[in-house]
């Protein structure tokens, strides 16, 4: 008797936990991901505008974020001229991560919301994998936050971010071609391995657009069912 009641106070509270991470992870995660100048910002934008029309709660964020460790790293990692160590900025982007998901994506997706991130871990992956880190140890130091649901990758021709770079006045520690072209072989290469969606970002705007929605309407149609 006495262990049927434990078993039953045990069920009791395991349905409670699983119905409790149930409600925690309601919202969903895209991350849009792709070099300097690929066009994210503006896609991750149209898309949050694109599913709100449709009547969906969908908001934008972006790494590095606004939070303190964010803005370090805008300060004293980007705008420099040497790069730092790659490992030290793995770990502060991890960081901000960290502080991100705490801070913005978990609550937003507890809240049922769906959460459109202009990059998110792909980004760490990518730069600091093409800066010649063992991508174990990045993914291990991003074990804290939730892998995304849905990662797309805009492909660009490294000519015509380099022309688009160009004519950017300040330009950052990653935005050099010999960067851009390593870190988009990691890109592809995790594109190869399935964990993210490729989508030709060298069209217009509304093309492209309309492919990324195509893309996070089906995958929500496939939640549904
Ligand atoms: P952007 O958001 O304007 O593209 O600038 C962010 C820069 O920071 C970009 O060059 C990519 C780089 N970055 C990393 O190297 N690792 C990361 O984990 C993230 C989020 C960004």
């Amino acid at each position: 008797m006495a262990e049927s009641n434990i078993g039953l106070t045990l069920k009791y509270f395991w349905d409670l936990i699983a119905g409790l991470n149930w409600e925690m992870r309601r919202g969903l995660l895209i991350c849009i991901e792709g070099l300097d100048r690929s066009g994210k910002t503006t896609q991750s934008h149209l898309l949050v505008e694109n599913l709100k029309s449709k009547g969906f709660e969908a908001v934008y964020t972006t790494e590095p974020s606004d939070g303190e460790i964010g803005r370090f790293i805008k300060r004293y990692v980007l705008r420099r001229r040497k790069r730092i160590p790659a490992h030290i900025e793995a770990l502060l982007f991890a960081a901000d991560r960290v502080d991100h998901v705490e801070r913005e994506i978990k609550p937003m997706l507890n809240e049922g919301k769906i959460v459109v991130s202009d990059r998110y871990i792909y980004s760490s992956l990518a730069y600091q994998g093409a800066a010649g880190l063992d991508v174990e140890w990045i993914r291990e130091v991003n074990r804290m936050v939730p892998e995304p649901d849905l990662a797309i990758y805009l492909e660009v021709p490294i000519d015509v971010i380099m022309e688009r770079l160009r004519r950017k006045r300040r330009k950052s520690v990653m935005e050099s071609p010999e960067i851009q072209e390593k870190v988009r072989e990691v890109y592809i290469k995790l594109v190869k391995e399935g964990k993210l969606i490729m989508v030709d970002g060298n069209r217009s705007i509304t093309e492209v657009s309309r492919d990324i929605q195509k893309i996070v309407i089906d995958r929500l149609k496939q939640l549904e069912n």
